[in-house]
């Protein structure tokens, strides 16, 4: 009898988790049981990189020791920085991906997949992640990378290495509550990557890259650079209902929308949809979110029936645009929210670890006749 086939692992429960919790039908997302509107309005990225690390909220002082230990630790080593500078025409996501790789090379616990060693890894990496992405990013402009800054936070650091200023309280807290909405969620491809590679008991600086590797995808995380160029595109709000009619009637999909868990509105969107509306009244572009919001309410409403809502991508594009970041950054913005995530699901692996490896229906021809090389025509 031939097997039942779950084409993409479609529903298909892997493990159990104390990691994220969603209900797609409710849209409703929890990290580590706390419910992601609570984390995105009143919590900092920093916190909850180690309520993820730890499974409980910090108090004062961890929470000061923890912010002490990450901006300690973001520094690269000049090895790694040489590195960039050979790869610096590649994508910002090609050269995350090969800095988070060279940077095992010089970690002490690379090989160490205790949960301790996994957690200071994990600490090394979302430190070191966002000092890659802007030394790479000043290199392939022939500038200097700008040295990390530890009076600054996390989300403050990272605009500062890339622009070589501080950014506004306001664009600090943005690009905060942006990495806090990243920063983990379930068995999603990417960490479903990061887990397979942790199944063979491999180390995390394999898992992360290959975690930085699968997320690159237009249908994963490079959906907000195609939100934006579509919205460039599209120009005016009265374009938008043709553009889109266009793409869909072709059997294109429209980028931001849609998510294989979530049937209703992805708990995430709100967040940047709130925001995206507010950064573009105070620069004077309030034209791309009303071409968004066309797309949204007009254009995509036929779909909310087959559950096709926004994603957390379909404004996270507009807001990275009017902080004036590149478009080929904005997956390595999503990634570096993510590398927590990616090291949590290691450390759900490593601490009760069977092999993934599923199987395939062989569906080609059997037996055939090896033919030696000199008698085929
Ligand atoms: N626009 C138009 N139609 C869509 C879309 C969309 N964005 N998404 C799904 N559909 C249609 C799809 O064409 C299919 O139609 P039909 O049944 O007629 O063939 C149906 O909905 C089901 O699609 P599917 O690919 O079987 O569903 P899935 O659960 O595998 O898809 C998805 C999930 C994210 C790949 C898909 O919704 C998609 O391609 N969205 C656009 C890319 C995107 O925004 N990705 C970011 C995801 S959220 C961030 C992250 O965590 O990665």
């Amino acid at each position: 009898m031939a097997p039942e086939i779950f084409k993409g692992l479609k529903d298909v429960y892997l493990d159990t988790t104390k990691s994220s919790f969603i209900d797609g039908q409710e849209g409703k997302l929890l990290y580590r049981g706390y419910n992601i509107h609570d984390l995105a309005e009143k919590s900092t990225f920093e916190e909850v990189v180690y309520l993820l690390f730890y499974g409980s909220l910090p108090t004062q002082q961890q929470l000061q020791d923890f912010d002490d230990t990450l901006r300690a630790n973001r520094r690269i080593p000049d090895e790694v920085i040489q590195v960039l500078d050979l790869v610096k025409a590649s994508h910002p996501m090609d050269a995350l991906r090969t800095g988070i790789s060279a940077l095992a090379a010089f970690d002490p616990d690379v090989n160490d997949n205790s949960e301790e060693a996994t957690i200071r890894k994990g600490i090394r990496l979302t430190a070191m992640g966002p000092t890659i992405v802007g030394a790479h990013h000043r290199l392939r402009q022939g500038l200097e990378p700008v040295a990390p800054d530890p009076n600054l936070n996390h989300a403050g650091n990272f605009l500062y290495m890339l622009f070589n200023e501080a950014p506004d309280e306001e664009t600090n807290k943005l690009l905060d509550v942006d990495f806090i909405l990243h920063a983990e969620h379930g068995a999603n491809a990417s960490a479903f990557g990061a887990r397979v590679v942790a199944s063979t008991l491999s180390d995390l600086h394999s898992a992360v890259t290959t975690g930085i590797g699968v997320l690159k995808g237009p249908w994963h995380g490079g959906a907000a650079e195609e939100v934006m160029k579509m919205a460039l595109e599209i120009g005016q709000p009265e374009n938008a209902a043709e553009y889109c009619r266009n793409i869909l009637d072709s059997g294109g999909r429209i980028m931001g929308f849609g998510h294989r868990v979530y049937k209703a509105e992805d708990p995430r969107a709100r967040h940047l949809r709130d925001r995206s509306r507010a950064l573009g009244d105070k620069v004077g572009q309030p034209h791309w979110f009303k071409i968004l919001t066309y797309v949204e309410e007009e254009v995509m409403v036929p779909y909310r029936s087959r559950g096709i809502f926004v994603n957390v991508d379909f404004f996270a594009g507009s807001i990275y645009y009017l902080l004036n970041i590149p478009d080929d950054l904005f997956i390595s913005i999503f990634a570096l929210g993510r590398i927590p995530g990616w090291t949590l699901q290691c450390m759900e692996q490593y601490d009760d670890n069977m092999l993934i490896r599923p199987l395939l229906e062989y569906a080609g021809e059997m037996d055939l006749e090896f033919v030696p090389i000199e008698q085929r025509t």
